[in-house]
């Protein structure tokens, strides 16, 4: 079953950034909050459900990948625990961030999927590891004519084809300390260029 996730239209611009808290060192940077903190929550919560209904039953070896994942890998993984503590259905759960097990459920967790170039090939090595399941999920994907067609198994938003920083995505390494997922604005693209 393919996934579509939350979809976000071509045409939405997100929120006026002042009615938001961000960071002082990126205020002017900011054009608009396109997905703000607690609906990035909110989803991921849900996302963890849906996971764990179809995984729940072995040991889910989740696999983060850095740095952009690095966020909703860690509230992903929360809220999963949540639903080991607070539900019938508990299974153990081990994280690592790029290494490879054998034998066990795969949940590999990726911040941002544009190409599908990436994850294919991570995809291509992990099967050499003859894993049991694998799944991804992945907390955005871009509708662009750059894809490849790769669709993950969960999807928290589809986004449109713009740039964004935010809750770990970077640019250039800076915005990763933003929580909600942002567009930058244009002066701020040639002041964090490298
Ligand atoms: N933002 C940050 N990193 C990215 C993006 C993006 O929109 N697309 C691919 N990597
Ligand atoms: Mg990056």
């Amino acid at each position: 079953m393919a996934a579509s996730g939350l979809q976000i239209k071509d045409e939405d611009n997100g929120y006026n950034k002042n009615l938001f808290c961000v960071p002082k060192h990126y205020e002017e940077d900011l054009e608009r909050v396109f997905i703000p903190h607690g609906l990035i929550l909110d989803r991921t919560e849900r996302l963890a459900r849906d996971i764990m209904q179809d995984m729940g039953q072995h040991h889910i070896f989740a696999l983060c990948m850095l740095k952009g994942g690095y966020k909703f890998f860690a509230d992903l993984m929360d809220y999963i625990k949540a639903l080991n503590r607070n539900t019938d259905q508990s299974v153990p759960i081990t994280v690592d961030f790029v290494r490879l097990k054998s034998y066990c459920n795969v949940l590999v967790v990726e911040d941002i999927i544009e190409t599908g170039r990436t994850i294919q090939m991570l995809l291509s090595k992990i099967k050499d590891y003859e894993p049991q399941m694998v799944k991804v999920v992945s907390l955005l994907v871009k509708r662009t004519n750059r894809s490849s067609g790769y669709r993950p198994d969960y999807i928290g938003f589809e986004i449109p084809d713009k740039f964004v920083v935010g809750y770990a995505l970077d640019y250039n390494e800076y915005f990763r300390d933003l929580n909600h997922i942002c567009i930058l604005n244009e002066k701020a693209k040639e002041k964090y260029k490298i």
